[in-house]
């Protein structure tokens, strides 16, 4: 069931709802509307065109502030996340260009056979997967620490800076963003993808996320929850792979399956996150004992 604002429910789209089904959609300017296949989307047997619900896939609605991809492991919800973050022409979370990420380059081969619709064309807003964000922040640990030796050594007459180039982009504002989120490194995992999600997500943009709640513990996740609202009440989209009931009970949000071919709109009540992770709490002897006799 696919819900879209009715043509004259002027009063609705004002409010950026349906007056209807209540869902928020997205009407400020520089939003992703759908994504739809190219005709020239190739029928081979090869990855990323082999997964059965990219192979079937005709139209993604995005109209709404919240999207979700769920589905099995395999299913391509990753795959189809990384594919738009290259088609849109966002930047990695940490101003990575992802245009220079070979892993990608299978996903970019599907990015162009998509067609994406917005409101306004945009590229603000970032892609991230929780798994490359610790990764991030090493890294920039290591070039604060970098930039705050080569200051120090500076005033040392005899110093020659080293002739080794700094990674790209090298502007002032970037080390010092970079310099302060390197900070956030002293707090745990899970305190400082929060306080990321915080500072950098501002105002309208296009944010794609691949399972965020990987380091966050339960009442985390419910603050990542009041966080996303917060953010789309400042204008940002989301779309966000996951695994998490807690982050798929966002209201009014569209929960996508990749398990079905072509990918639908599915009810947060049908899936088998919530069913089976409510059946396990409730009966959670019973599974034990079938699993281990
Ligand atoms: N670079 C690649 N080359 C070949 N096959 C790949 C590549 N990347 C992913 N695959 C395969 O494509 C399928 C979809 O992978 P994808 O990572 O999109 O799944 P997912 O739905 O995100 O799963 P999960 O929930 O485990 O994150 C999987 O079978 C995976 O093994
Ligand atoms: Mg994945």
């Amino acid at each position: 069931m696919e819900a879209r604002p009715r043509a004259g429910d002027l009063d609705a789209l004002k409010r950026g709802c349906d007056a209807t089904t209540g869902m928020a959609y997205v009407r400020a300017m520089g939003h992703l509307l759908h994504v739809t296949r190219k005709p020239t989307m190739p029928t081979t047997e090869k990855f990323p065109f082999s997964i059965p619900a990219i192979r079937s896939f005709e139209k993604l609605a995005l109209d709404v502030r919240v999207t979700f991809f769920v589905g099995e492991n395999g299913s391509g919800k990753s795959t189809m996340l990384e594919a738009i973050a290259c088609a849109a022409e966002i930047p990695g979370y940490g101003g990575d260009r992802i245009e220079r990420d070979h892993s990608l380059d299978r996903q970019r081969q599907l990015a162009s056979h998509l067609r994406l619709a917005w409101t306004a064309r945009s590229r603000t807003g970032f892609f991230m997967r929780a798994e490359d964000f610790f990764g991030h922040l090493k890294a920039t640990a290591r070039l604060d620490a970098r930039i705050l030796r080569e200051l120090r050594e500076s005033k040392d007459p005899s110093y020659r800076p080293t002739t080794e180039p700094l990674p790209d982009p090298v502007h002032v504002d970037e080390i010092l963003a970079e310099e302060h989120l390197a900070r956030l490194d002293v707090r745990s995992h899970g305190e400082s993808f929060l306080e990321f999600f915080g500072q950098r997500i501002r105002g309208e943009g296009l944010y794609l996320l691949d399972e965020p709640e990987t380091p966050l513990s339960p009442a985390r996740q419910l603050a990542l929850l009041a966080l996303l609202g917060e953010k789309v009440r400042e204008g940002a989209q989301f779309v966000i792979a996951t695994h998490s009931p807690i982050l798929l009970a966002y209201p009014k949000a569209r929960i996508v399956s990749f398990d079905k071919a072509p990918i639908e709109t599915v009810a947060y009540e049908s899936l088998d996150h919530v069913t089976v992770m409510r059946d396990f709490l409730n009966h959670r002897e019973k599974y034990l004992s079938r699993l281990f006799g």
